[in-house]
């Protein structure tokens, strides 16, 4: 006889915040740095799976993961214990200097996801997304000479200072910074549900193309002192946006017509999120360089530049970093990628956690365009594997920030742990542990927090 587990749901003990919760958001309020944002009254306590109780014993499901880090839940017995392990031997010794069997492995690993026949790849570790493309922007102007970088609007790359002048998001972000690094220009991101110059969602790729190469490229930036074009190939922050299939291929050929280096940022879409170990595998097309982040490590901070050995051109003490590659954080990644690729299976997720995402992520995107149909506020769903956007539209198909604002509030106070992103989608995002079951439980709470609004 088999015995049905019961569908777990959230608990709240207490009305948000509760008492705990409460007393350590005043003093993280009083003695914190005042950029940080709150926008939910969430003060974590634990983790187990796809579920995260507060210090009041309030237990929500996860639809964010630590904004899409959380790769295997917050403290997956195989990683804690991969942590363990190697804490045990040596927490620092500083890769710059010294080589260590586990960021060895770890390198080796990684490229073979990436290598097509007859390439070579190689690896720069750091502790952050913003340091990965630091690090790939530095590599492309020292590979190539060339000093002129293109990036995307609606991008988020990070916010050192030239990572941020990359990021094309939030003018929030670079009011009273500047000045920031010369020579960056952005183009606009293809993205089909809200095409620019004047495009439609079919023409919109060829529209963003045609007016690199015929407008810029003829006007204020001279494509022979182009290093790089950076882009993420399903962008993050700026919405959770799927281009046309065929853009990064023809981006791809217009970057070699002018000896352009492509480097792919997939520090939010990468690390089995979108299915694929990299969201740019998705599509056929090769980059030169590619940035890694957020869910490499489960949580533990590591990043990863990774570049054609062809490209990967400097010389030793041209970059490094004091922390980058950390061994307890290489450890981390190895155990992720365990599950991420089915050496180590975790229950109930199929082979491996990629399969999971896809089946999942398929799952959850069904239901959205059946909520779609009863929610008209939804104008768009997109996305691959748990990498999701939803967009919430007003009556005339414009952005409605301040609905979709009120329905993830209205998810929060239900149990569900959400973020938005763009000027007016939400994100899923949740740990790729996250089970069907689980899925449908979120799913209940979104339908309940729509009907409410
Ligand atoms: C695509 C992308 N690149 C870079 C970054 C910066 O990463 P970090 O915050 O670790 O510096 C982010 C962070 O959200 C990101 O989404």
């Amino acid at each position: 006889m088999t015995i049905a587990t019961p569908v777990r749901r959230p608990v709240l003990k207490t009305p948000l915040p509760g008492p705990k919760a409460a007393e350590i958001l005043a003093r993280d309020k009083t003695h914190l740095s005042t950029s940080y944002m709150r926008p939910f009254a969430f003060v974590p306590d634990h983790g187990e799976g796809a579920w995260l109780t507060d210090v009041d014993g309030n237990t929500m499901l996860d639809f964010m993961a630590g904004i899409a880090v959380s790769t295997t839940g917050y403290n997956h017995p195989h990683v804690t214990k991969a942590i363990a392990e190697q804490a045990g031997k040596f927490m620092h010794v500083c890769l710059t200097d010294f080589p260590q069997a586990v960021t060895t492995d770890l390198a080796e690993r990684l490229v073979r996801h990436v290598e097509r026949p007859g390439e070579k790849w190689r690896v720069f570790f750091g502790n952050s997304g913003a340091e990965a493309v630091e690090a790939a922007v530095k590599l492309a102007r020292h590979h190539t000479g060339r000093s002129h970088i293109i990036s995307t609007l609606g991008s988020f790359h990070g916010r050192t200072y030239g990572a941020l002048t990359l990021t094309g998001s939030k003018t929030k972000y670079r009011r009273g910074f500047g000045p920031l690094m010369p020579n960056v220009s952005h183009i606009p991101y293809p993205n089909p549900f809200r095409p620019a110059l004047g495009a439609t969602p079919e023409t919109v790729g060829d529209a963003v193309l045609s007016y690199l190469e015929d407008t810029l490229f003829k006007t204020v930036i001279p494509a022979d002192e182009v290093a790089a074009i950076i882009i993420e190939p399903l962008q993050g922050e700026g919405g959770y946006i799927v281009p046309p299939a065929d853009f990064l291929p023809k981006l791809r050929a217009l970057a070699d017509r002018h000896g352009i280096l492509l480097i792919f940022d997939e520090v939010q879409a990468g690390m089995g999120r979108s299915g694929k170990f990299l969201s740019y595998q998705h599509f056929d097309v090769q980059p030169d360089i590619i940035t890694m982040a957020k869910g490499l490590a489960s949580g533990m901070p590591i990043s990863a530049m990774l570049a054609k050995e062809s490209v990967m051109t400097w010389t030793p003490g041209t970059h490094g970093s004091t922390f980058g590659g950390n061994p307890v954080a290489a450890a981390a990644a190895m155990a992720t990628l365990d599950l991420l690729d089915g050496t180590v299976k975790h229950p109930g997720c199929g082979e491996n956690l990629m399969e999971n995402a896809r089946v999942v992520g398929d799952f959850l995107m069904d239901e959205f365009w059946k909520l779609r149909a009863e929610f008209p506020f939804i104008g768009d769903v997109r996305g691959k594997g748990l990498f999701i956007g939803v967009e919430f539209v007003d009556a005339a198909g414009g952005p409605n920030p301040k609905l979709r604002d009120a329905a993830s509030q209205a998810m929060f106070e239900r149990g569900l742990l959400n973020l938005d992103c763009g000027e007016s989608a939400w994100r899923l995002s949740p740990p790729l542990i996250l089970t069907k079951d689980e899925a449908a439980v979120g799913l209940d709470i979104v339908r309940d927090a729509l009907r409410s609004l």
